[in-house]
């Protein structure tokens, strides 16, 4: 049974100019969602709201830096201005970074945590009240597997999505007698941009972990909105890592402790 529907959903979507952002912004705007899609990549934006131009649902673009108060703002003013209200903010725009922690300055880190952790925590706090007088409405946190098992050469990048776990842990309980619901939704390997634009990139790492398509996470994170699921962790080998970080830890870190962060 479906919790909410997709068609005249009121949204802001964050990191929809490549990717699963903008897969899912796809996946929404065809099944009827009315979207504020936000990214730095201006032309992007508009060649996606131009794709969408005859789709079901809406597409207005905020071009800016999400890291940015007044970006949030401008996405959130946009979405009450134009569609009357707010019922679904997606947390999606982040950053890669790799690297042995020993070799990475402190300015990284802070870079990593401001996009995956602070701009998420603050676009949610800032759409609060509008979220509260929304229709059904639901906050969506893109993580990682890695924000439930940390791996050697991405201390950085696990710990930003470790924090937007917690916290989105802390939000759902608080979030429940408001009437908002709360997914967290942990990708595993999916072939985007992500690790050619990744602080530190070199080349593609894991590359032996099979990938999804971005299209592939956006129907999962459509079907886990419209079914009100508070977690969901999407491929196989995602599945596998989480289980078994939960259930055999001193294994995986021994496992772990032997690559080289590749
Ligand atoms: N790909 C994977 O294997 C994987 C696995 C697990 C989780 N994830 C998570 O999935 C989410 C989407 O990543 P992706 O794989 O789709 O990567 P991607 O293709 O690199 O997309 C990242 C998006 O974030 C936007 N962005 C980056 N910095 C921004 C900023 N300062 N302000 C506004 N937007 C910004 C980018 O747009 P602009 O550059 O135009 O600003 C882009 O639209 C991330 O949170 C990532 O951690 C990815």
């Amino acid at each position: 049974m479906a919790r909410r529907e997709i068609d005249g959903i009121r949204g802001i979507l964050t990191g929809a100019s490549s990717g699963i952002g903008q897969a899912l912004a796809r996946e929404l705007a065809l099944s009827g969602a009315q979207l504020v899609i936000v990214a730095r990549r201006a032309e992007r934006l508009e060649a996606l709201a131009q794709e969408l131009h005859d789709a079901p649902g809406r597409v207005e673009c905020v071009p800016g830096d999400i890291t940015l108060d007044q970006t949030r703002t401008a996405a959130i003013e946009r979405a009450r201005d134009a569609f009357g209200g707010l019922d679904l903010v997606v947390n999606n725009a982040g950053t890669g970074a790799m690297g042995q922690f020993a070799e990475t300055a402190p300015e990284r880190l802070r870079q990593v945590m401001e996009l995956n952790f602070f701009a998420a925590a603050e676009l949610t706090r800032s759409a609060l009240p509008l979220l509260v007088e929304g229709r059904h409405p639901i906050v969506v946190n893109v993580s990682s597997v890695l924000g439930h098992r940390g791996v050697p050469g991405y201390s950085e990048y696990c710990a930003s999505k470790f924090a937007m776990q917690g916290l989105s842990e802390s939000l759902r309980a608080e979030f429940a007698p408001l009437g908002i619901d709360l997914l967290v939704v942990s990708p595993g390997r999916t072939e985007t941009e992500f690790f050619d634009s990744a602080i530190g990139a070199q080349g593609r790492p894991w590359k032996e972990l099979p990938t999804m398509t971005p299209e592939a996470v956006a129907r999962q994170i459509a079907w886990a909105i419209r079914r009100g699921k508070h977690e969901i962790v999407i491929s196989r080998g995602g599945k596998l890592l989480v289980w078994s970080s939960r259930l055999f830890p001193g294994v995986l870190d021994w496992v772990l402790a032997r690559q080289t962060g590749k």
